[in-house]
C-alpha cells in the first residue's frame, strides 16, 4: 500500500457510488406516489408482493454462504425478511395469498440475479445485500411510517411488518456496525470495484422494479 494515498474506507466508497441512484430510486414516480398517499393500497401490496420475490432469492441463498468469508459475516439472522413478508402479504391479500403470488418481468430478473449472485459469487451478494438490508433499515422506515398513515396499518403491525426489525433495538447501532463489517470485507481494490458496480447494478435492478409498478399504476387524472 502507498501510504501516501488516502484509503477510502469501502463502505464510504460503496454509499458514494450509489448516491445518485438512490436518489434515482428514492424519487422514481411510483415512490414519489406510494408516498405521497396518491396511490391505493393494492399498489402497496403489489409492491410488497414484488419484494417477496427479491427477499426469497436473497433469504434461500444465505443459509449455504453462511460459512463463506466474504459474505458469511453478512448473514445475519436479524435480518431475515421473509416470514414478516408472509405475514404482511397474508394480510395484504387473504389466506390464500400464495396462490396469488406473480412477479413482474423486471422483479423476476432482479430475484434471478440476485440468487446467481448467491450461488456463484459471494462479493456481489453482498453487492445485493447492502443495497436492500441497509436501505429497509434507512428510508424503510419512513415508508413504514406513511404506509401505516396513508392506509391504516397498526403501527409496526400486520401489512408494515417488512420494515420493523424486532430483534435489531438500535438501528443506527446496527448499521455503523455493517459498515464496519464492509470496511473488513477480505477483498482485494479490483474486487472492491466490482461489488461496488454490482451494487449500482442493484439499484437499476430496484428502479426497473419501479417503473414497472409505475406503468401499472398510472395516477389518473
Ligand atoms: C422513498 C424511498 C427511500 C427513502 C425515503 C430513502 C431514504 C434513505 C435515507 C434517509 C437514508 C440515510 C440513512 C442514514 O444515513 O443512516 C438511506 C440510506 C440508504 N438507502 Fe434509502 N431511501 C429510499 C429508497 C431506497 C431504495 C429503493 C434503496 C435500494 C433498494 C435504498 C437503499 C439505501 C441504502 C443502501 C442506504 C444506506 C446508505 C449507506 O449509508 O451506506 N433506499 N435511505
Amino acid at each position: 500500500m502507498n501510504l501516501d494515498t488516502p484509503v477510502t474506507a469501502f463502505s464510504t466508497l460503496i454509499r458514494t457510488a450509489s448516491h445518485e441512484q438512490h436518489t434515482e430510486a428514492e424519487t422514481s414516480t411510483f415512490m414519489s406516489d406510494l408516498l405521497g398517499g396518491r396511490l391505493g393500497v393494492d399498489a402497496y401490496t403489489r409492491y410488497t408482493e414484488q419484494l417477496y420475490f427479491v427477499y426469497a432469492a436473497l433469504e434461500s441463498g444465505a443459509r449455504e454462504l453462511a460459512g463463506d468469508p466474504v459474505a458469511g459475516p453478512f448473514v445475519q439472522p436479524e435480518l431475515m425478511r421473509l416470514a414478516a413478508l408472509e405475514r404482511d402479504l397474508e394480510h395484504l391479500r387473504g389466506p390464500g395469498w400464495r396462490s396469488t403470488l406473480a412477479a413482474l418481468p423486471a422483479t423476476r430478473a432482479y430475484a434471478d440475479r440476485v440468487a446467481e449472485c448467491a450461488r456463484t459469487w459471494p462479493g456481489g451478494y453482498v453487492a445485493h445485500h447492502y443495497t436492500r438490508y441497509l436501505g429497509d433499515l434507512s428510508g424503510g422506515q419512513i415508508i413504514r411510517d406513511r404506509a401505516e398513515r396513508t392506509w391504516g396499518f397498526a403501527r409496526k403491525g400486520d401489512g408494515v411488518r417488512f420494515y420493523v426489525f424486532e430483534d435489531i433495538a438500535n438501528p443506527a447501532a446496527f448499521k455503523r456496525a455493517y459498515r464496519e463489517l464492509l470496511d473488513r470485507v477480505p477483498a482485494d481494490d479490483l474486487e472492491k470495484q466490482r461489488i461496488v458496480t454490482e451494487c449500482r447494478q442493484a439499484f437499476a435492478l430496484n428502479t426497473a422494479v419501479f417503473r414497472a409498478l409505475g406503468e401499472e399504476f398510472p395516477l389518473s387524472a
